[in-house]
């Protein structure tokens, strides 16, 4: 029986993989602190974490019985995967089972953005629509506009399928050639031709503010920026500026630099549909993730290879 340390409970549904195992885990619904786990994985042998949980090298240095930790996100940026793999942890994540749920997510941020949802629902709300007019909450069509999809792995291509069926031309960008139709080689080329650009990059040292005040400027002043991948993608106080000035026209964002802080200026800027990074928040797919998460840790723990670990190089050969 090994020792596992999940770090926010978990749904019934997906503790079957890890029956059997001592469990150490919150007693409320409350997550563990940093502290608290940065405590408890001195004396565990594998733990199923979140997104918020940052696991350093100075935790994998006092965690002397650990094999295998499993990210619920598909995101591992949270983990310092190259300091587990030199202490020969196992690092796992969740790929595929959110792919739509996200997709569809960033869909609606599309759409919410480029039709000014959120602006016209707050002034509705505040008793500020006294009158109809003609010239009201214009915004932009998504049918027939150009799709800029930056990063076109498993979330980029979900929204290139839902694209289809709003007549959108779809583009794409990724750091390799994909050999498919709508690639394009340079980023700054998509940023200029996309009516829409939706980010579906992992947040690596490459793409921390990939998307600053140059690459902002290079966009349409008709443009909408949706932000479903890593906050730090894009250079905030940047894109809050270009909105403020109406450079930018509208942007739809579920990720933050500093989650949960919101930068001031994002707050304050027009036409922004805010969301609380939910991208794949449904019941179905949180379970099929911790599933997906305790089954990797029980498989490492019995001598296997799950095929969703992110540093295989530690299993050898
Ligand atoms: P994925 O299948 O690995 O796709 C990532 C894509 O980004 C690939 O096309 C990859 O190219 C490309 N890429 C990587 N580095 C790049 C760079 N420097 N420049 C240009 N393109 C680059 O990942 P995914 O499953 O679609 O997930 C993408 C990200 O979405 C996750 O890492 C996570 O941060 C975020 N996410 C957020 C939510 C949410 O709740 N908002 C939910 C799920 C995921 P290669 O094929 O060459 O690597
Ligand atoms: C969510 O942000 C994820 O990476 O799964």
């Amino acid at each position: 029986m090994a020792r596992i340390l999940l770090t926010s409970r978990l749904p019934d549904d997906a503790l079957g993989p890890i029956v059997g195992h001592e469990l150490v885990m919150p007693s409320s619904g409350v997550p563990l602190t940093t502290d608290e786990v940065a405590d408890l994985a001195r004396d565990v042998d594998a733990i199923v974490c979140q997104l918020t949980d940052r696991i350093t090298e100075a935790v994998l240095a006092c965690a002397s019985r650990l094999a295998v930790i499993a990210t619920v996100s598909v995101g591992y940026d949270n983990l310092d995967v190259g300091a587990a793999t030199r202490a020969g942890v196992a690092v796992c994540n969740t790929p595929g089972v959110l792919d739509d749920t996200t997709a569809d997510l960033a869909f609606a941020l599309i759409l919410a953005a480029s039709r000014l949802l959120s602006d016209s629902e707050r002034d509705l709300r505040n008793g500020g629509w006294t009158d109809w007019r003609f010239d009201g909450y214009l915004g932009q069509d998504v049918h027939g506009a150009t799709l800029g999809l930056v990063g076109y792995g498993r979330i980029g291509r979900a929204v290139a399928r839902r694209a289809e069926g709003f007549s959108m031309r779809v583009l794409h960008h990724a750091r390799r050639p994909t050999g498919l139709q709508g690639y394009v080689i340079e980023l700054d080329d998509l940023l200029r031709q996309a009516d829409v650009v939706s980010l579906h990059v992992p947040l690596t040292p490459e793409t921390r503010h990939l998307i600053d005040a140059r690459r902002l400027a290079l966009m349409k002043p008709t443009a909408v920026l949706v932000n479903t991948a890593r906050g730090p993608v894009v250079d905030e106080e940047a894109l809050g500026a270009a909105l403020e000035s109406g450079r930018l026209f509208a942007a739809g964002l579920d990720v933050y630099e500093h989650e949960p802080t919101i930068h001031p200026r994002l707050v304050a800027a027009p036409r922004t549909v805010l969301l609380p990074h939910i991208g794949s928040a449904s019941f179905a797919t949180r379970t099929a993730m911790a599933r997906l998460a305790t089954s990797a840790v029980a498989e490492v723990l019995a001598g296997g290879r799950p095929p969703n670990t992110v540093n295989p190089e530690v299993f050898g050969n």
